[in-house]
């Protein structure tokens, strides 16, 4: 009772919240690599045209009986060993994929169970591209609330089992692979600024149609297929990212010369660019990662993190920006002072 007493007055003392800082950050990629040229050998494509049209130069699929929750957990385990912690310290998982092991119980269940986590609480967030954004946000909220005091948050995804392999105008984009943050609820005075600063979410559910995947439990009763009408969401992603990320940064003060680090979700290196010259941005401050990972969806941003912050470009007290669009549309950005 008195534990649910002190809880409820912090909720209730916005002087005593708290700010979610990141303490670590992992990735994992499945092993099999498959190139542009492989899939020409097969399909009606060409690794010029992918190249050009997109930036993917191969994606990572995952090996056959390799899930979600298989990719999730590895990216998990590597970012709770960054931060120099372990599962049973986690109170709180939300894991962002639109490729879940199985219509329910949530994957975030499967990982919190193979993590030794038995306390606290595991779901999953579904909006597509954008989950990792909208997992963060949630899980932001519940640490600056007190809900939670170590929150694993992951992105992961196993695109490659919702690909029509015959479909050359999708199946070329996507692969396979996972990423995580651990947050952790610091007293914002002792934070000295760093952590998530803000989270901005968006959806136009009108867009539906526009990228969806054509089964479901409740209409086909099987998983499907994705299908994208491409050129509209290319449109629709500058102009819906460009705000968004004005919104982020009109939200904290900051300016686009500010940013260190734009590390957006990896669709389209021709989408990256043109948000970035909408703000102003040069090359040198994006990280793409699509060459290598194409577009692995949820994953692609915490993929894109543990990346920079292993081969040492963000580094502490950078200010880092985040934004992502998928189906929905949902689109969101995030501020970090990393
Ligand atoms: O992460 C979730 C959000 N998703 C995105 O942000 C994806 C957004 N959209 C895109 O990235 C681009 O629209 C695509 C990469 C999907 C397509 O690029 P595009 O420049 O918009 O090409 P298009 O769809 O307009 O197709 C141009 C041509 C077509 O041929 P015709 O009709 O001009 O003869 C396509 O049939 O390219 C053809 N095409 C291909 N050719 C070779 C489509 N896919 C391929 C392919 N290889 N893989």
């Amino acid at each position: 009772m008195r534990h649910l007493l002190r809880r409820k007055a912090r909720l209730c003392n916005p002087s005593m919240l708290a700010r979610s800082q990141i303490v670590g950050c992992g990735a994992y990629l499945p092993e099999r690599i498959v190139t542009n040229i492989e899939l020409a050998a097969r399909l009606d494509t060409s690794d010029e045209w992918i190249r050009q049209r997109t930036g993917i130069g191969e994606r990572r699929i995952a090996a056959n009986g390799e899930l979600t929750s298989d990719l999730a957990l590895r990216a998990a385990q590597r970012a709770l060993a960054d931060a120099g912690t372990s599962g049973s310290d986690v109170d709180l998982i939300v894991l962002a994929t639109a490729t879940p092991d199985n219509t329910f119980p949530a994957t975030a269940a499967k990982v919190q169970a193979q993590l030794g986590m038995s306390h606290g609480a595991a779901f999953d967030v579904q909006a597509v591209c954008a989950g990792f954004i909208f997992a963060l946000g949630i899980a932001d909220n519940a640490l600056r609330l007190g809900q939670a005091r170590t929150a694993l948050v992951i992105g992961a995804e196993t695109f490659s089992r919702i690909l029509d392999w015959e479909d050359r105008g999708t199946c070329v984009l996507f692969g396979d692979g996972a990423g995580a943050l651990v947050l952790k609820a610091v007293p914002d005075p002792g934070s000295r600024g760093r952590g998530v600063l803000s989270t901005h979410l968006h959806s136009d559910g009108r867009q539906y149609d526009i990228l969806y995947v054509d089964g479901g439990p409740s209409s086909t009763r099987h998983s499907g297929h994705l299908r994208m009408e491409g050129r509209e969401v290319f449109r629709q992603a500058v102009q819906h990212l460009s705000e968004v990320v004005d919104e982020a940064l009109a939200a904290n003060g900051f300016n686009a010369a500010d940013i260190d680090w734009l590390v957006p979700h990896q669709a389209n290196s021709r989408i990256i660019d043109g948000v970035a010259r909408k703000l102003g941005l040069s090359a040198g401050k994006i990280v793409s990662t699509i060459e290598r990972h194409a577009n692995t969806s949820a994953a692609s941003i915490p993929l894109a993190l543990a990346t920079a912050v292993a081969d040492g470009r963000i580094r502490p007290g950078h200010l880092v920006l985040l934004e992502a669009l998928g189906g929905g549309l949902s689109w969101g950005a995030s501020m970090l002072r990393w």
